[in-house]
């Protein structure tokens, strides 16, 4: 079985009062949860006051971005061994708004996710088509060559500890949420192409997260999908008790 993932990517939100406010708020609310992994991805400015924070329970560091090099002269750039340093063990690549506001490619995806594989975090590789391509109906295609590209530079024996994040553009932050049925489809395509390339066991352990306006009304739903193991959560994930809901998605709880 797989462990449900719930993440919060914080993007460039909160300062360290606001931060540390959200984890005292957080952890109790979560304390007892079990069978479910719980990841925040506060920006760099406060990760190492949430990883502080987060000493001694079970919810695990992440974040936003990563360099592929281990080092140099790259100005502000944060690299994967300066993120295992603070205890990262997760770190989300090839989100649509690096993808498309910094023109990230799925090369340059690739590179950062087998940096963080040497490194020890978990690449959390996000895909998802805009509204133009789904319309088009190139979901799949789209879909299908970030896999092929973001993935490429992954090695085989560690396939295992990427965990995919399908966002479509048109239901990030605009409150328009892909319906559980249209987000299977995408899921079960995903893992699909997953055990073309890497075998049908690897396939089946890994975790594919929805994201894209999940919030506590809707998370059941999508959860409740066969090859839904998770959510990437924004604007939702800034607010503890809603975050918090979210993590106790009903299904875990029965
Ligand atoms: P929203 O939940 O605000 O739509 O953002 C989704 C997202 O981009 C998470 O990475």
């Amino acid at each position: 079985m797989r462990t449900p993932i719930l993440a919060a990517n914080w993007k460039m939100h909160k300062t360290r009062a606001e931060a540390a406010e959200f984890v005292a708020a957080l952890l109790p609310l979560v304390k007892d949860v079990e069978r479910v992994e719980v990841v925040l991805a506060p920006p760099f400015t406060v990760l190492c006051r949430v990883a502080k924070l987060l000493e001694g329970s079970a919810v695990a560091l992440a974040a936003q971005n990563v360099h592929p090099e281990p080092g140099g002269a790259f100005t502000g750039e944060i690299s994967a061994p300066m993120l295992a340093d603070l205890g990262c063990r997760y770190a989300i690549v090839g989100h649509s708004e690096r993808r498309s506001l910094f023109a990230e490619s799925d090369a340059f995806v690739a590179r950062k996710a087998r940096a963080l594989l040497e490194s020890g975090i978990r690449p959390i590789v996000c895909v998802g088509e805009s509204l133009e391509e789904r319309e088009a109906d190139q979901t799949f295609d789209v879909i299908g060559s970030q896999l092929d590209g973001s993935l490429a530079a992954a090695p085989d024996d560690r396939i295992r500890d990427i965990v995919l994040a399908y966002e479509p553009i048109w239901a990030i932050g605009t409150g328009r949420t892909a319906t559980p049925e249209l987000a299977q489809d995408v899921h079960a395509f995903i893992r699909d192409k997953l055990a073309q390339r890497f075998g049908a066991d690897a396939a089946q352990q890994m975790r594919i997260q929805y994201g894209g306006s999940v919030k506590p009304e809707n998370v059941d739903a999508l959860l409740a999908q066969p090859d839904i193991d998770g959510a990437l959560v924004g604007g939702a994930s800034l607010d503890a008790q809603a975050f918090a809901r979210i993590v106790r998605f009903e299904s875990q709880e029965s």
